[in-house]
């Protein structure tokens, strides 16, 4: 289905002419600290996002994109504790602002959360309340954060179902969740999210469990609303496919660090990491004319309790140098202005000295 959706005339408040990343993500870690031990799901991420772009998170299967993101709303489940780093969010009235510093219940954070930062979750089941219609959800979304009359925000609802692709919006307006697809779930939650103007959405893996077709038009949808307004996304998927069709820049995590970042075609054309370069082989290739394997990284991804010592690929990594790589953690090293890694094939020599 093609989106049908028509353009809200007032949906540009993201849109802005300033260069500064509107999201800066300094060496956040974010541990667990569960009665069996503490994990250490995200322990040092870094990235920075700018206006008007998409930024594609990617890694395995629990290596900290869910949790990173749920850092940045400040909605980390209990036992999970930020322990430290910098969440720089610029506001839209211009005003920088930590979210590490803030009361993660107070009202600071509850005007930030689906008025300037709104995120869409892996599972539409879960965030969407089962006991009360699409409708309310928008509108309730709606008179949290406009200055808008029941009347106004009814209205702004029926305009967001419009603009998603739900088709007969007014009357899906009185429906539940569980009436709907999988596919109109994921747009019903789209429509929430977008409803009060974001100046950033985050989308954690919104499409795996979708079918292809509806995958390909919930993706579209996304590109087009952004295009109309201007505002920044942050896409967490394991999908380099999904990557390289939306992303401006990638990081790239393991074990809860960022690995590689940089723009999305040196991502691809000239990956650094090891790690990067092993996730880029594994994808299938249908332009590929030898029956080649596809290549799958050795070994798996370490339990919580026992990361390696060192660099944290070392048990995976082709490139192993004994000596240095189960000794030395690797620091993020540029190799050009805005390509970064951690990798000690890459560290100025005088850092191989553990
Ligand atoms: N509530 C929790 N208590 C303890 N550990 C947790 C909790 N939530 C997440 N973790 C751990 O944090 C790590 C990162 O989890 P996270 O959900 O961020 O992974 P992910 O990259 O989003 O994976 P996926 O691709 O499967 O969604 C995992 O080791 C996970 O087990
Ligand atoms: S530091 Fe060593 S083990 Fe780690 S990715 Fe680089 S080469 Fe591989
Ligand atoms: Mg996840």
């Amino acid at each position: 289905m093609q989106p049908t959706h028509t353009r809200l005339d007032h949906f540009d408040g993201a849109r802005t002419t300033d260069n500064a990343p509107l999201l800066e993500v300094k060496d956040v870690k974010t541990h667990f600290f569960t009665d069996e031990g503490i994990v250490k799901a995200v322990d040092g991420v870094n990235l920075s996002l700018k206006r008007g772009q998409t930024l594609c998170v990617v890694g395995e299967s629990g290596c900290g994109k869910s949790v990173t993101a749920r850092s940045i709303l400040r909605i980390v489940p209990p036992p999970g504790k930020i322990v430290s780093g910098e969440i720089i969010f610029r506001q839209r009235n211009g005003e920088s602002i930590d979210l590490v510093g803030m009361n993660p219940k107070g009202r600071e954070i509850r005007n930030i959360r689906g008025g300037e930062i709104s995120m869409i979750f892996q599972e539409p089941m879960s965030s969407l309340s089962p006991v009360h219609t699409i409708g309310s959800q928008i509108m309730e979304a709606i008179l949290l954060h406009l200055p808008v009359s029941k009347q106004e925000a009814r209205k702004r609802a029926i305009s967001m179902l419009d603009l998603v692709g739900i088709p007969r919006p007014s009357e899906q307006l009185e429906a539940y969740s569980f009436e709907l697809s999988g596919g109109m779930r994921q747009r019903a939650m789209i429509a929430i999210a977008l409803a009060c103007e974001p100046q950033l959405l985050i989308a954690d893996e919104p499409t795996t469990a979708l079918d292809v077709t509806t995958q390909a038009n919930i993706l579209d949808l996304i590109r087009e609303l952004q295009q109309d307004s201007g505002m920044s996304v942050l896409f967490i998927t394991h999908d380099l496919g999904v990557v390289a069709e939306i992303a401006d820049e990638v990081v790239v995590m393991y074990l809860g660090r960022d690995v590689e970042s940089g723009e999305v075609d040196a991502i691809f054309h000239d990956p650094k990491h090891p790690y990067t370069r092993a996730l880029l082989q594994s994808i299938p290739r249908y332009d590929s004319r030898e029956n080649k394997r596809l290549y799958s990284i050795k070994g798996t991804v370490p339990h919580p309790f026992d990361r390696p010592t060192g660099c944290p690929f070392h048990p995976r990594c082709d490139d192993f140098i004994a000596g240095q790589c189960n000794n030395i953690d690797p620091h993020r090293h540029s190799v050009s202005q805005s390509h970064s890694v951690r990798c000690l094939l890459y560290a100025p020599a005088e850092t191989h000295n553990p």
